[in-house]
């Protein structure tokens, strides 16, 4: 407890503090299974990553230091998009839910862009940008991760070529908007730029897309052009640990606070904001100098922590790379149309991954409707709109929440609130019948 006795409602960090380093949990996974060849099952080295990804990512993805220093003039950008972010306590939610819980949020919805997405998408095109790179290739699907990448490679002064699911080109066009005023290029995938594009439009013309076909045409882009190299806004160890940002500004607020986290809680899509929220925490669970209980918030529709298998498989839906060893349905799993498209992903991080098979963190998941019913909830007493990803988390907070409440217990629960969702207001509408 701070020193007046009573936890702030909004727990602010001095710009000074903003965090020097990322922290690397593959240092402390020893155990981490290495990416292997689809065909003959050899452990992949950085070699087989370079043509990929501009150099510093492939170094980090490959270092096993426990902490990894953020340059200089990145820090500048992270200031400048809003780092450090406050910490709210939702004080109206708990009164509403009458708990003796205290919640409190980590506000990444604040970005320009309103998600954690950039903070892995500033450092991937500052790096590019110092490498010489002219521009960066990424697939997106509704568009976040797409408009993150196309502010970040415009604030380095490089471009981004931006492949976008054509049924959300067509049918949700804010964030097409939102990528061309920031100066990227966006095309409908499939598109004819590539030839995994073309041979999908030759199947049929109207293809509506997927993820899987948008990676594979960013992947085929950015291979094809010494110009340009590709970029993934999660699942791989080195967007992870950019995230980290984000854990290691809330133990210091939390600390400042005066408050001991006994809960922690993200939304699970690829694992980046609830690695970036819990790896500096569970760091201390893994050097046994603490215990938190730490919960990954999946949606039924697509439960690969809760329900698939931990076993090796590709990363993307066209089987086009390294094998990856994680929790998954099958990268030919289709997950159901649902709205929060950024957790619509058949595998989790290697490094998530590894946790849950460890025990280490818990994973639930939940069905649509009780998560928006918990955003609505939330918009009402907090006065924010979560993005139907960050909704899971919500929901996960509530269940916590009123489960210290069926026991009595006044504890303290930390959930990332990884972006905002006025841009998802038709998700709203037709799910919650508004
Ligand atoms: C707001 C928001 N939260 C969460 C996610 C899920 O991604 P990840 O698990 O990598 O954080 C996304 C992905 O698009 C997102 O836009």
């Amino acid at each position: 407890m701070s020193a007046g006795g009573t936890p702030p409602d909004r727990i602010d960090l001095p710009q000074e503090e903003l965090p020097r380093r990322w922290y690397n949990v593959t240092a402390d996974l020893p155990d981490l299974p290495p990416y292997v060849h689809p065909e003959t099952r050899e452990p992949l080295g950085p070699e087989a990553f370079e043509p990929l990804f501009p150099r510093e990512c492939v170094r980090q993805e490959f270092s096993r230091e426990r902490f990894i220093d953020i340059p200089e003039e990145l820090r500048g950008l992270y200031l400048r998009i809003g780092r450090p972010t406050p910490i709210y306590r939702a004080r109206r939610l708990e009164r509403y839910l009458r708990t003796p819980a205290r919640i409190y949020y980590k506000r990444e919805d604040l970005s320009p862009t309103g998600s954690h997405k950039l903070n892995t998408a500033l450092a991937q095109a500052f790096y590019a940008a110092r490498e010489g790179l002219e521009y960066l290739t990424t697939e997106t699907g509704a568009g976040q991760w797409g408009s993150a990448l196309s502010l970040a490679t415009a604030l380095n002064g490089i471009r981004a070529l931006v492949f976008m699911v054509r049924i959300s080109y067509d049918q949700k066009p804010y964030r097409k908007y939102v990528m061309k005023l920031y100066g990227a290029e966006v095309v409908p995938s499939p598109s004819d730029r590539t030839q995994a594009g073309r041979r999908f439009l030759e199947e049929d013309p109207e293809h509506p897309g997927s993820l899987g076909i948008a990676i594979s045409e960013a992947i085929e882009a950015a291979v094809a052009d010494d110009r340009a190299k590709y970029s993934l806004g999660s699942v791989l160890h080195h967007v992870l640990l950019h995230q980290t940002v984000i854990g290691e500004e809330a133990r210091r607020q939390m600390e400042l606070a005066g408050e001991d986290v006994d809960v922690l809680i993200g939304c699970v899509g690829g694992g980046s904001n609830f690695a970036g929220l819990t790896f500096p925490f569970i760091r201390e669970i893994l050097e046994g100098r603490a215990s938190y209980r730490v919960i990954a918030a999946e949606p039924k529709a697509c439960p690969s922590l809760t329900q698939g298998e931990y076993r090796y498989d590709f990363g993307d839906a066209a089987g086009t790379t390294p094998l990856i060893m994680m929790y998954t349905l099958g990268h030919d799993f289709v997950p159901p149309p649902i709205h929060a498209g950024g957790l619509r992903y058949h595998g989790a991080a290697p490094t998530v991954s590894l946790l849950k098979r460890k025990g280490v963190i818990e994973a639930a998941a939940y069905p649509q409707e009780e998560v928006f019913e918990a955003a609505r909830i939330f918009a009402m007493t907090e006065g924010l709109i979560p993005a139907p990803e960050t909704a899971h988390a919500v929901k996960a907070a509530v269940e916590e929440a009123l489960r210290a409440k069926r026991e009595g217990r006044e504890e303290v629960i930390l959930f990332n609130y990884s972006g905002h969702g006025l841009l998802d207001l038709q998700g709203y509408a037709q799910v919650l019948g508004l």
